[in-house]
């Protein structure tokens, strides 16, 4: 499958990529919607507070044909993904970036109730299997997609407190990889992106009282990513901020 071919470059004689972004309404899920839409991409963002998704919406409507599907992506994969193919007719880019961090301050895993370790890997690892589940037999049938699972360097490393986020990130990861080797062959990429540490909401919830004004922004980050949605891998794990296209 060559570049052309793909459909997510720019070009005049090619139908650009139908995306859909959970956790878009802020932070990095919002920067790439921002930048996917300035390229022309029909867009299907995702959140639970529905006046950020709307003003979202609203915001890159002004660039392209956008869908906002409010909600929990534990609890409405199916309507989401249904909303979206009902609209759209297609996904062929599916961004599961919403993700839970667990309780604020994080708790060691020796204290951390199972009630929400059992919400942090619905959100960060069941909702984003679901969702490429649902979306994986267009793909599939049309020969290409791209999956990308949000992941984090606390997958990989034993950060204290961070046990319950960390191991649901290792799980994902690992989920990827797993789909990752059954899709070979379809045309299906699957992509896993530490974005690296960023100034967000969730950075503050992880790390209450920290001075995050040094670290990078999600529009920093952006561009990296939608680099690697350019590139052919069929699976790619990726830091972001290791990239030389940070801008
Ligand atoms: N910030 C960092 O330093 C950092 C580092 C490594 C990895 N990451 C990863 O990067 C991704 C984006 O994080 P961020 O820092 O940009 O977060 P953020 O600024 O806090 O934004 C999170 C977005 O996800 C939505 N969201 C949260 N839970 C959701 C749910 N259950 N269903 C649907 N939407 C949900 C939020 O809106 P609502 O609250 O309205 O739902 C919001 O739009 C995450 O996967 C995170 O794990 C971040």
């Amino acid at each position: 499958m060559g570049r052309a071919d793909h459909g997510f470059m720019k070009s005049n004689d090619v139908v650009l990529d139908v995306v859909l972004i959970t956790g878009a309404s802020q932070g990095l899920g919002l920067a790439l919607a921002r930048r996917l839409a300035r390229r022309g991409h029909s867009l299907v963002l995702n959140a639970r507070g529905a006046e950020a998704l709307r003003e979202a919406s609203d915001e890159l409507s002004r660039f392209t044909k956008v869908i906002a599907v409010p909600g929990d992506v534990s609890e409405i994969a199916e309507e989401l993904a249904g909303h979206a193919l009902a609209y759209f007719g297609r996904v062929d880019v599916l961004i599961n970036n919403a993700s839970e961090l667990g309780p604020s301050p994080m708790p060691l895993l020796e204290e951390h109730s199972w009630e929400s370790l059992l919400r942090i890997f619905r959100v960060n690892v069941v909702a984003p299997l679901h969702l490429a589940q649902l979306l994986l037999p267009g793909m599939r049938s049309r020969g290409r997609g791209t999956i990308v699972n949000i992941t984090s360097d606390a997958a990989v490393n034993a950060y204290p407190g961070w046990g319950g986020y960390g191991s649901s990130k290792a799980a994902l990861e690992h989920a990827s990889r797993i789909l990752a080797a059954e899709l070979e062959g379809s045309g299906v990429r699957v992509l896993v992106v530490d974005p690296g540490d960023m100034n967000t909401e969730m950075h503050a919830l992880a790390t209450p009282g920290a001075d995050l004004s040094e670290l990078a922004s999600p529009e920093d980050v952006a561009p990296a990513v939608l680099e690697l949605l350019d590139g052919r891998e069929a699976f790619a794990r990726v830091e972001a901020q290791r990239m030389a296209v940070l801008q």
